[in-house]
Parts: C-alpha cells; sequence; structure tokens
C-alpha cells in the first residue's frame, strides 16, 4: 500500500476545520475517496468543497472502500464506529475522548488488537511545538521526577454554542469531556510511567444553568444544558506524585488559562508558554525558547503521522492504552464528584 485510501465518518466542525485539510495535504502518501455523515446534505457539501468524488450511504459502505478512517462523530458513536471500522480491517484516528465510558475503549482496544490495526485518538495538543520541546526536556531528565503537577484548561464564559457539546446523552459530559481531556492527557504524556491510585473529583454547572447567559462563544439552551461546565479533581500517584486539575468553559476568572505545569525534583517547566525553571549552578536559572522547529499545525503533524502509522513507518504517538487512561481519570472524577468522595483505585 503506497497510497493510503482514506474515508472520513462525520464531516461537521472538526473534520472540516483540522482533519480534511490535514489529511488532504499529506497528498504523496495519502487520498481521500469517500465522506460519511448522517446528515446527507452535509456530507455532499463537504464532498464538493475538499472534491472528494464519493459520498457513502452508510458507514459500512466507506469502510469496503477505505484503508483508513477519521472518525469526528459525537462522542456516543465513537466505539461503535471505531470497532465496526478495525473488524473491515480499516485504520482508524478517532476523535477525543476515545469513548463514552471505560468499557467502550476496553471493547476498542481489543478490536484493534485482534485486527492488528492502527488505533490512534486524536489528543493533537502532544503535537504541538511546545507539548514536544517539553517532552525532549522530560525525556533528558532536566526535571527530574514530577511531585507536583497542575492542569489547566480554563475559558471564561466559552461554553461551545454549537453542535451538541451540551448533551450529555451523545456526548457523555462537558468542559471535562471535550476540553480538561486533552490538557490531562498532556500531563499524563509528558509526566511518563505513573499510575494513579486515589482520585477526588467536583463537578459544577451552576453558571450555565443560570438564565441569563453572557457567553462569547454563541448561545446555548441552559434548560436543557445536562453537562459539567467547571470541573476540579485531585489525582495522586502510586509514586507520591500529585496532580491538580482545574478546567471550564465558563468560569469567572479574568481571563483564559491552558497550562500544564510539572514541578520536579530537578526542575521544573511550564508548557505554555514554554519555560524551564531551575535552581542550578548556586542560582535561580530559567529557560525559554525563542523558537522551537517543527510543524506550527499540530492537525498536520497528527496526519502525517497517522498516514505514516498506517503505512507502518512510524507508531502512533496518542496509543490507544493511554487514551483509555484518560477515559479511566475522567469516569473516576465524575463519579468521585456523584458520590462526594475520594476513590480509592486497586
Ligand atoms: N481534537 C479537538 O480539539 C476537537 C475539537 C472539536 C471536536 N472534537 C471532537 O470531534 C468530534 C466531533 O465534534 P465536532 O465539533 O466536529 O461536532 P459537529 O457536531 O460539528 O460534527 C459532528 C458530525 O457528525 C455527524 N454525525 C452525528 N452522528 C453521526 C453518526 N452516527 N454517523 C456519522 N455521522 C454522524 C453530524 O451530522 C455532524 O456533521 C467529537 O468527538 C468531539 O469531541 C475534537
Amino acid at each position: 500500500m503506497s497510497l493510503v485510501r482514506v474515508g472520513f465518518i462525520g464531516v461537521g466542525g472538526i473534520a472540516q476545520s483540522r482533519h480534511m485539510p490535514a489529511i488532504s495535504s499529506v497528498q504523496d502518501k495519502a487520498v481521500i475517496v469517500s465522506v460519511y455523515d448522517t446528515n446527507k446534505e452535509r456530507a455532499k457539501e463537504v464532498a464538493r468543497t475538499f472534491k472528494v468524488d464519493h459520498v457513502s450511504d452508510t458507514y459500512e459502505e466507506l469502510l469496503s472502500l477505505v484503508d483508513a478512517v477519521v472518525i469526528s462523530t459525537p462522542n456516543k458513536f465513537h466505539s461503535e464506529i471505531a470497532i465496526a471500522a478495525l473488524q473491515a480491517d480499516v485504520h482508524v484516528l478517532c476523535e477525543k475522548p476515545m469513548a463514552l465510558t471505560v468499557a467502550e475503549c476496553d471493547e476498542m482496544l481489543l478490536a484493534a488488537q485482534k485486527a492488528d490495526k492502527v488505533l490512534a485518538i486524536g489528543y493533537h495538543y502532544r503535537y504541538m511545538k511546545n507539548a514536544q520541546a517539553a517532552k525532549k526536556v522530560m525525556f533528558a531528565n532536566e526535571i527530574g521526577t514530577p511531585i507536583v503537577i497542575r492542569v489547566q484548561a480554563m475559558r471564561r464564559r466559552k461554553v461551545p454554542g454549537w453542535g451538541v457539546f451540551t448533551n450529555k446523552e451523545l456526548q457523555g459530559g462537558g468542559s471535562l469531556m471535550d476540553y480538561g481531556c486533552h490538557l490531562l492527557d498532556l500531563a499524563l504524556w509528558l509526566m511518563g510511567d505513573a499510575t494513579p491510585v486515589e482520585v477526588s473529583g467536583s463537578q459544577y454547572n451552576t453558571l450555565s444553568k443560570m438564565p441569563e447567559q453572557v457567553n462569547e462563544w454563541g448561545d446555548f439552551d441552559y434548560e436543557t444544558f445536562d453537562v459539567d461546565d467547571h470541573v476540579t479533581a485531585y489525582i495522586r500517584f502510586d509514586n507520591g506524585a500529585t496532580l491538580l486539575l482545574e478546567t471550564s468553559w465558563s468560569a469567572n476568572i479574568q481571563a483564559d488559562i491552558e497550562n500544564v505545569s510539572i514541578s520536579g525534583d530537578r526542575g521544573g517547566l511550564d508548557v505554555f508558554p514554554f519555560h524551564v525553571n531551575q535552581a542550578k549552578h548556586g542560582m535561580l536559572l530559567d529557560t525559554v525558547a525563542p523558537y522551537i522547529p517543527g510543524e506550527e499545525d499540530p492537525g498536520i503533524s497528527q496526519a502525517i503521522h497517522f498516514i505514516d502509522s498506517c503505512l507502518g513507518l512510524a507508531e502512533p504517538l496518542v496509543k490507544p492504552e493511554e487514551a483509555r487512561k484518560v477515559s479511566y481519570l475522567i469516569e473516576t472524577i465524575y463519579k468521585s464528584s456523584d458520590l462526594k468522595r475520594s476513590i480509592t483505585l486497586s
């Protein structure tokens, strides 16, 4: 296989703005052969825009035409479609979060193992240049063993007013499922091998249930809003490290904050903006990176890497087992919030 035939299932916002342009740019190795969406008119329109010759009537039809598929449907359909694709011997790039539940993630993992096909998950923050730089610094042991990790994915009054983001049945959750998951994934990847042993979480939607809304990202229905808009969590790991997570779509804060900050036993780092904080040579010594080489658009790096993985030229950067770990923590944070107590993990 020298040219990977790619299909798209679910061609809404993220497929059109990220995945289709990105896969189209990998011209010498990939070609988009068909699209499918339950909204047939949208599928036809997208096919016209991206000059794709074929629109499938079902996802099963699409799977019979392709070597690889990008799944960008609401979260509820990720596992069903990914499993069908893997059973049809098709490589999968599935949007994040991996699935609605850990049980669904496990079924996807099993299907990937049986099929021996690529199952990559769209945690694209890992492809950002700052994230790649941070990983290099971690790998070089400049930070040492992480002690305290702070994860902030905080937006001020920006509930997504489009799509189905505020629908629990289709998405499984709100700010944590949609946004916090990216930064949590990034933190776990940077930390390396550490096993969570205790989780305490709280979720809120007080602000989004208020009739009077000031929201920068469009209108939403406060009455049907049934997901979280603010989540906090405290995660303890087997090596004694702790992770403090805060994520929100709609916090009453001065300004948005997006960062992973790691304080380790040899130094510390912030990912956004990139900054290394150390105490050495008898002084406080900071390092910044005025230039980090690499691709600016993480969507393009993700697409290239996925296609190379399909061709056997690379290993997926976001392994499904790692994405499952994120889903496991998300599920446990929600559970802890519902039970109003911390949860010890075996
Ligand atoms: N990685 C990121 O930063 C990022 C950003 C946005 C969205 N996402 C993820 O991408 C996915 C889609 O989000 P979006 O913003 O594009 O949503 P969207 O609502 O804009 O698009 C979803 C599309 O899927 C179609 N669809 C619904 N059910 C389907 C089914 N069963 N089969 C085929 N098509 C179906 C809809 O008609 C729609 O066109 C979600 O999982 C979301 O979490 C990821």
